[in-house]
């Protein structure tokens, strides 16, 4: 199992660790363009090998796609960052150009590979590599809500005082402060909704805290967080190598599921060795419904910034 990051920043390189460390892959090669970069970090995380138990192999290189050949997974995390007080939507301009050559280098190489997009606004440009490229629709993955489901139920485990393991929720709709659909009404403690256990007011402070999840991190960093990122990554990366058919919101094309069409935005759906193996629809309460409609409209206002 051949896994290509892209980007040997903060989000690529927590990526590349958390893959290796759960040992499932033979390779990870990182790419950047910042010269010696992607080779400097697989070289220190190749030093954490011994320490950390495991036998994948990290190579690093500089912008040569051939070193990437015959990838199964690739992970699209290239782009700038936010800044704070910036919306992912700002980012579009420069991250829109940046994705797509590294998309079309990639599959390249790579005919048959899966791609994970990251870059932001994730949505739009998770659309972006669907319009631009001729990839089956269920090898290009969009990552965000599995991302903000882990930041869902960091928020839920606070306000419930409860190990996070007892926890589950998941976050849909469109990755962004506006767009999250956190589903509140059916989050669970074991599988207790937690609306027995939390009033209605700390409920939605904890929604709100999951929404604005990425922007309170960027305020505290200077730039956007890596280690959860990453480990959202790596665990997609991981269901689709081990062919889990695990259960994750991503970002995907919908063709009518959740009454959406020619729009990709977070919903539930099952990876495993071909990617998205299928798109789950899940009962939504009436007020769920309106949230995922709202959020389509903005994602679709943002993939309206593109030229395509
Ligand atoms: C986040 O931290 C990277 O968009 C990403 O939310």
């Amino acid at each position: 199992m051949k896994v290509t990051v892209v980007g040997a920043g903060a989000v690529g390189a927590s990526c590349a660790e958390y893959i290796a460390i759960k040992n499932f892959a033979s390779e990870v090669v990182l790419l950047d363009i910042k010269e010696g970069y992607a080779e400097g970090k697989a070289m220190d995380l190749m030093q954490t090998a011994s320490l950390n138990g495991f036998d994948t192999t990290i190579t690093g290189t500089t912008g040569d796609y051939s070193k990437t050949a015959d990838s199964d997974i690739a992970v699209i995390t290239s782009g700038i960052p936010r800044k704070p007080g910036m919306t992912r939507e700002e980012l579009i301009g420069i991250n829109a150009g940046i994705v797509k050559t590294v998309a079309s280098n990639l599959i390249e190489h790579s005919p048959n590979v899966i791609l994970i997009v990251v870059s932001n606004p994730m949505d739009t440009m998770t659309y972006l590599v669907h319009k631009t490229t001729n990839l089956p629709k269920n090898k290009i993955i969009g990552m965000g809500g599995a991302l903000d489901s882990a930041r869902f139920k960091y928020r839920l485990a606070e306000a419930l005082d409860a190990p996070i393991s007892d926890i589950d929720g998941m976050v849909i709709g469109g990755h962004s402060d506006t767009g999250m659909v956190p589903l509140a009404s059916q989050a669970a403690r074991n599988s207790v909704k937690v609306s027995e256990f939390l009033t209605e007011d700390r409920l939605k402070q904890v929604v709100e805290d999951t929404k604005v999840g990425g922007a309170t991190l960027t305020k505290l960093l200077g730039t956007s967080a890596w280690y959860a990122p990453g480990a959202a990554v790596s665990a997609l990366v991981q269901a689709i190598a081990c062919d889990q058919k695990k259960m994750f919101p991503c970002s995907a094309l919908l063709d009518g599921e959740y009454g959406l069409s020619d729009i990709c935005i977070g919903v539930p759906v099952l990876l495993g060795k071909n990617g998205i193996e299928s798109i789950v629809e899940i009962s939504l309460s009436d007020t769920e419904k309106t949230k995922m409609q709202e959020s389509s409209v903005g994602v679709r206002n943002t993939n309206g910034l593109l030229d395509v």
